[in-house]
């Protein structure tokens, strides 16, 4: 806890030093945004899991802000509506936490704007429905359907195609690349990621790749500078931080003007979250249609380019899903996408990475410069060839794009609500 609380203060008082203006905002969202990532590293959820939660709390806050300003009875300040919205949406969710830290949270919220008691059936008839709603369509997403995924074995007759790598005994979120993104249809699913393409093994390309990753990769690896070592694990990001899209949430929460509307706040996050899992539906979706082989397979398994390594280790272990594309890079992709168009493509600011805390902030002159790090990291971590770094990101910036514009009319912190 007490760790967890040092990581955003370094944010904050790192983006406030670096960022022009007044950046960091300190608002009933983005507090609740980070309650349910307390929420998210304390269950130790995994990166898709975690996005589709920030979704579906991030989609509560705006679409009750909203319906909240057209109510006519009573006058509901948009932190109020957001505040009892993030409330009934984790409640649903993690109903065992609610007494100790939802509604300890809202109890709080309510007295610091004065909401009188009579103003919560109000609420309640307003909020409830439209939380239902979205809660409602998650629950039939078919992200949690029995996918029955049958591995390749891993014998030479399956060359290239991905096998369970040592000790794997299942494989990570089959059913994900068949599950219903917030706002893609299925058929834009498939239009987004028809132009990736796993490599072939006799493109030159890929051999020299596949030695990259040999070389730069390995645990023991002697070309790896120190500070390619330490991204690795700076953007490892798993089970216990609050996942990628934890880091991108924290640093637009850190890179966002304090004086920014909590309904233009609002409608930031519900893009930035909701592209998010629209992004690993399509990543996951190419991911189990591709099936390439991960690096430690290849590597140790000769199929005519290098001498097989049997005993060649990554620095960092192979997630148990199929290489390409990088489901890091989806959701970095999307992230710069959507902190592009709202905050510059120039954007100077400093981060922390709650994977090592010894490590401290590091700089950034953009989101991109950021992004195009995190991908390089799994190139060093050993699990990623550079391939699927780069179209992973290109796909989740794709998608963030297509959702930006067709759902919300690419509006910016200057437009209208
Ligand atoms: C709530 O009431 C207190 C005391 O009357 C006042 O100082 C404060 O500004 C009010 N807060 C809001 C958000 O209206
Ligand atoms: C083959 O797959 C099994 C799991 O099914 C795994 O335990 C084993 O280590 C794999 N062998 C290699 C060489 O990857
Ligand atoms: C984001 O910030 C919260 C604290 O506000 C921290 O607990 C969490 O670990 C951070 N998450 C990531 C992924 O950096
Ligand atoms: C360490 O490096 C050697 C080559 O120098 C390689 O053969 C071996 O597989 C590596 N070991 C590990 C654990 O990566
Ligand atoms: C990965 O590929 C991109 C595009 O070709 C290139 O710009 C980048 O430098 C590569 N990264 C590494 C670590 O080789």
């Amino acid at each position: 806890m007490a760790f967890q609380r040092s990581v955003v203060i370094t944010i904050l008082i790192a983006a406030a030093a670096v960022t022009p203006g007044n950046a960091a905002i300190n608002s009933i969202i983005s507090q609740w945004l980070t309650i349910a990532q307390n929420t998210v590293l304390t269950l130790g959820f995994e990166h898709q899991q975690a996005a589709r939660v920030y979704g579906i709390v991030a989609s509560a806050q705006y679409d009750v802000i909203l319906l909240a300003r057209v109510n006519k009875a009573a006058y509901i300040p948009d932190e109020v509506a957001a505040a009892y919205a993030s409330h009934a949406a984790l409640s649903n969710l993690f109903n065992w936490r609610q007494n100790a830290i939802y509604d300890v949270a809202l109890l709080q919220n309510l007295a610091q704007f004065n909401v009188s008691d009579s103003l919560l059936p109000v609420l309640q008839s307003l909020a409830i429905p439209a939380v239902q709603k979205i809660l409602y369509d998650r629950l039939r997403d078919g992200s949690s359907l029995f996918a029955n995924f049958k591995p390749f074995s891993n014998s030479s007759e399956n060359i290239g195609r991905y096998q369970f790598t040592p000790g794997q005994t299942s494989a990570r979120y089959p059913q994900v690349g068949q599950a219903r993104p917030f706002f893609l249809t299925s058929g834009e699913v498939d239009l987004l990621t028809r132009p990736l393409k796993h490599f072939s093994l006799d493109d030159p390309e890929y051999a020299r790749q596949l030695k990259q990753v040999y070389l730069y990769g390995s645990a023991n690896s002697t070309v790896r500078s120190a500070y390619d070592s330490d991204s690795a694990r700076f953007w490892a990001l798993g089970p216990g931080t609050g996942s990628v899209a934890g880091i991108w949430i924290n640093i637009s929460i850190a890179a966002i003007p304090s004086s920014t509307p909590v309904v233009h706040q609002a409608r930031f996050f519900k893009i930035l979250t909701t592209s998010f899992w629209d992004a690993a539906v399509a990543c996951w979706r190419t991911k189990y249609r591709e099936l390439f082989w991960r690096p430690i397979t290849a590597i140790r398994t000769f199929h005519g380019i290098i001498p097989a390594d049997p005993s060649w280790t990554p620095l960092l272990p192979t997630p148990a899903h199929p290489e390409y594309p990088s489901g890091h890079q989806c959701s970095s992709g999307a992230a710069v996408y959507v902190l592009e168009s709202f905050l510059g493509v120039s954007f100077p600011f400093d981060v922390a990475s709650p994977s090592t805390p010894l490590l401290g902030p590091r700089s950034y002159p953009s989101f991109r410069a950021a992004g195009i790090e995190v991908g390089n990291s799994r190139l060093y971590a050993g699990v990623h060839f550079n391939k699927s770094n780069v179209d992973g990101f290109d796909l989740g910036y794709r998608v963030a794009r297509y959702v930006h514009l067709k759902n919300f009319k690419s509006a910016t912190f200057s437009s209208s609500i």
